[in-house]
């Protein structure tokens, strides 16, 4: 099987998961999460190499103030779990978006798992925090216009090379294979410029029930594609 070397995740359906079960929406995103700590040791163990997952959008702040609460205080509790994870399983995280809209003790934390996690040569698990795609290219445009005003960058050598540098992704492959769970067939504002060429699939199961076997069976799918970047297909 040819196994995508970066997937993208759209981890959704964590509150209707609670619901039938009559729980809390809280409880679906901490279910949420500690799955998502079993899918990085399946994907890593699949022999995925990069691992991208949706976590909060810029977008989410419109949520009640009770949920976005309850999100702040799991993605604290989460980042101290990612941090023991990273250092188990040779993990190295690096966070996109922009956690300035987050708490300072959270955005020290934050730092500190991508710090810690630097030096580590096992799967690479990017979290996209506080992200918007629209967001993330509206800051490369504003850091790319600076540096153009100071004289270090002319207006021939913004190429599509120096976006793709100048965004939280610096560095990281466009991802293969796009997976959003839960029956959503949207973006949601997630990776537009990376998406570029991914094949996309999207699958009913909510996310905390979202185990190994779906993500072999989306790898699968992916097997089945016939992947084209704009060329005809020779016979
Ligand atoms: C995804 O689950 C997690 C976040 C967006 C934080 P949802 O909270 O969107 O769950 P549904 O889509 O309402 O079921
Ligand atoms: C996208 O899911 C954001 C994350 C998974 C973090 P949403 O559930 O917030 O997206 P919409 O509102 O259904 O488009
Ligand atoms: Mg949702």
């Amino acid at each position: 099987m040819n196994i995508p070397q970066h997937v993208a995740i759209i981890l959704d359906g964590n509150g209707r998961w609670a619901k039938s079960k009559g729980m809390p929406r809280s409880y679906g995103h901490a279910q949420g999460a500690k799955n998502l700590e079993k899918i990085c040791r399946d994907a890593w163990n699949i022999g995925i190499k990069y691992l991208t997952v949706y976590l909060f959008s810029t977008e989410n702040w419109k949520r009640s103030k009770d949920e976005v609460d309850s999100l702040m205080k799991l993605f604290r509790s989460y980042t101290k779990t990612c941090m023991k994870t990273a250092r188990d399983n040779n993990m190295k995280v690096r966070v996109i978006g922009d956690p300035a809209a987050f708490d300072t003790d959270l955005q020290e934390s934050l730092k500190e798992l991508e710090r810690s996690s630097a030096g580590n040569t096992g799967l690479n698990f990017q979290i996209a925090l506080n992200y918007g795609s629209r967001d993330e290219i509206t800051r490369a445009v504003r850091a790319i216009a600076r540096e153009s005003v100071a004289g270090l960058l002319n207006a021939d050598e913004i190429t599509e090379e120096c976006v793709s540098d100048h965004l939280d992704t610096a560095g990281i492959p466009d991802p293969d294979l796009l997976i959003r769970t839960s029956g959503e067939e949207r973006l949601s504002n997630y990776l537009l410029w990376q998406l570029a060429y991914t094949e996309f699939y999207f699958c009913d199961v909510p996310w905390p029930a979202f185990k190994k076997k779906d993500l072999l069976a989306a790898i699968e799918d992916y097997n089945d594609r016939d992947r084209r970047y704009g060329g005809r297909k020779e016979s």
